[in-house]
């Protein structure tokens, strides 16, 4: 995953980052309109962006796909795959409607949808290198950081993870914990939200960079 390009296009992608409301290209404010979800459109619009930036052979995967939004999003964008896990615990949750929304726009041919837990997913299934970990599922401190311990060894080098709802106090304690406790990674940008004055983030996102090879990589992991 081309993670510095994609730090480098993302703000170019707003007439004002990160103020705008709306990113430039409304390429998927239809699928915003037609897929209920838990993103914005500039949420989504990151996502197609992170996606466009894998390597070859790498997968998008997310922890929490719902009814396809992000999932979509990261197809659309490019990924050749994208991987959902989910595990359907929604009062409304709906494996059909995901499914029928996926073919919707066309990338059935790319998309995968995991029924199960986040943590047991990605410890159990033989997963691609991961190029971008979105995650966006249980946001319980515990699971979010459980999550991240568990995507470290499925990461591509270098990979993109992206935290969602990342300004709820409880997955941001996760988020620095892990940060803190792996010299891989690195907090390259935080994205205020709603409690930031910017509801057109969402609940803000965090986008940590890993690098296996970082000067410290191989080490014991600190904390
Ligand atoms: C916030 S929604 C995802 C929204 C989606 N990313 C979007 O853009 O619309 C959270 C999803 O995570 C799923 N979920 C909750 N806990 C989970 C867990 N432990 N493992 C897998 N999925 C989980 C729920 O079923 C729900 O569909």
């Amino acid at each position: 995953m081309d993670v510095e390009r994609f730090l480098r296009e993302l703000p170019g992608r707003f007439a004002g980052f990160p103020g705008s409301e709306t990113p430039i290209d409304r390429r998927l404010q239809p699928l915003c309109e037609a897929v209920e979800g838990l993103s914005e459109e500039n949420n989504l619009a990151l996502i197609a962006l992170a996606a466009g930036c894998l390597g070859d052979g790498e997968a998008y995967v997310e922890a929490g796909s719902y009814r396809g939004r992000s999932l979509i999003a990261a197809a659309l964008g490019g990924a050749g795959t994208a991987i959902g896990i989910d595990n359907f615990s929604f009062d409304d949750s709906d494996p059909a409607r995901l499914a029928a929304n996926v073919e919707r726009f066309g990338a059935g041919d790319r998309v995968r949808v995991i029924d199960g837990d986040a943590v047991a997913v990605l410890r159990e299934h033989d997963l691609p290198p991961i190029g971008v970990f979105f995650y966006d599922a249980d946001h319980s401190t515990a699971a979010t950081r459980a999550a991240l311990d568990a995507v470290r060894l499925l990461l591509a080098d270098p990979a993109l993870i992206v935290v969602a709802d990342a300004e709820w106090p409880r997955v941001r304690v996760a988020t620095d914990a892990f940060v803190a406790a792996n010299h891989e990674a690195r907090l390259r940008l935080r994205i205020a939200g709603r409690a930031g004055g910017q509801p057109w983030w969402w609940d803000g996102m965090d986008l940590v960079a890993w690098h296996a090879d970082s000067p410290h990589a191989g080490t014991l992991p600190r904390g």
